[in-house]
């Protein structure tokens, strides 16, 4: 099945500052079923079964890569269009030392996971979202994309050429990373003259060594993920090694992670190295508004449309630390992390603890969430696709 009704009304309305009309979503459907044949030539190891699952030990998966079988590439020719792609078996990508990428940084990855249902059959989550941002980032950053079609069948075809990878339900989700790079030579700074569409996945359990307990998160205010006029708003490879500071000394003291805070004025609230952050106050959940230096998460957006639809005030605002002190509640959330509640927040010499034991609202988003992605709750928003 490629998309039920209300699935493909959701993508339409998603699309619409992308898109101009229903004939393309129409041709979307047509090329995925062309993908789809296309997929069944792929060559498979004579060991491989749909119904079988890969060699992994389940129970013990942490955040590391375990590469799936297959890895997709599509490349772009000299005029930016994408080409055909295929799958081929995971292994090393051949890349010129002047490569953009490896130069100047310009390169962009998404994230997203496939989901067991209780019955083995697999669901992915709300493509177009990651779609759409990889065009938001390659318009930032000077980069050709895939069409939205191109990119949610490619996903596809990953997630189904993997499908023995992804762990049964309960213990865990295939993570799919996309990637989008400046793979032709430049020695000026410039866009690279052609680009490479890849994509591989591994199957992983919880992102924090902590599992599912509290995080007791590190308020950084020296070093920052972002600037305004920057990349944080876009998912840039280059948004990631320059927290790794900041990361390694808040672990070393101890902390889970770091919160970051503003450039510019280090008074207002930003979001986590590798996920956007919550906070709870009676019925009222505010995360600081995405105006570009703060990723715009899929789960992010999710947890908003599901705490509205459950009664809850969503403000999407600047947020000071100060307001760290008076909340009740405090989670993250991303698509590797998830929900994860907050513990603890150390900023300064304050040290601030939320409640995380009486049925925190974090919980409760987090199962409904959960609930879609994995077929358990109807998905009366179509945001999920089975393949
Ligand atoms: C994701 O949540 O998919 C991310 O991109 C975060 C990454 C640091 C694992």
């Amino acid at each position: 099945m490629i998309q039920t009704n209300s699935g493909l009304r959701s993508l339409v309305q998603s699309l619409r500052p992308i898109t101009s009309s229903f004939s393309e979503i129409a041709a979307y459907c047509c090329y995925t079923s062309q993908a789809a044949s296309a997929l069944q030539q792929v060559s498979r190891p004579n060991s491989y079964s749909e119904d079988e699952y890969a060699k992994v030990d389940w129970d013990n998966l942490g955040f590391g890569i375990t590469p799936a079988d297959y890895m997709y590439t599509m490349k772009c020719s000299s005029d930016g269009k994408f080409e055909q792609g295929q799958l081929a078996p995971y292994g090393n990508v051949d890349l010129s030392p002047s490569a953009a990428v490896l130069n100047y940084g310009q390169g962009l990855y998404e994230g997203t996971k496939a989901y067991r249902t209780e019955d083995g059959r697999l669901l992915l989550f709300r493509l177009d979202q990651n779609a759409t941002r990889m065009k938001m980032g390659a318009d930032r950053l000077c980069m050709a994309c895939p069409s939205i079609y191109q990119f949610i069948d490619a996903v596809k075809q990953t997630a189904l050429a993997n499908k023995r990878w992804t762990p049964p339900r309960g213990k865990g989700t295939l993570y799919i990373r996309p990637l989008l790079i400046g793979s032709g030579p430049i020695l000026g700074l410039a866009p690279a003259p052609e680009y490479t569409f890849l994509i591989y996945a591994s199957p992983v359990g919880n992102y924090f060594k902590e599992g599912l307990k509290p995080l007791n998160l590190y308020v950084e205010d020296e070093f920052h993920r972002a600037t305004r006029g920057g990349a944080g708003g876009v998912k840039s490879i280059t948004n990631y090694a320059p927290v790794l500071k900041a990361m390694a000394r808040a672990k070393s003291r101890g902390f889970s992670d770091v919160l970051y805070l503003d450039s510019a004025n280090k008074r207002n609230l930003e979001e986590v190295s590798s996920c956007n952050i919550f906070l709870v106050k009676g019925n009222t959940i505010s995360t600081p508004a995405t105006s570009g230096t703060i990723l715009q998460g899929v789960t992010r957006r999710s947890i908003i449309e599901i705490a509205l639809d459950h009664g809850y005030q969503v403000k999407e605002r600047a947020i000071p630390v100060d307001e760290l002190m008076d909340a009740d509640e405090v989670f993250c959330t991303g698509t590797a992390v998830g929900v994860a509640p907050v513990g603890t927040i150390t900023y300064q010499d304050r040290r601030v603890e939320y409640n995380v034991g009486e049925e925190p609202v974090s919980q409760k988003l987090y199962s409904i969430l959960e609930g879609i992605k994995t077929g358990v709750i109807e998905d009366k928003k179509g945001w999920t696709i089975e393949i």
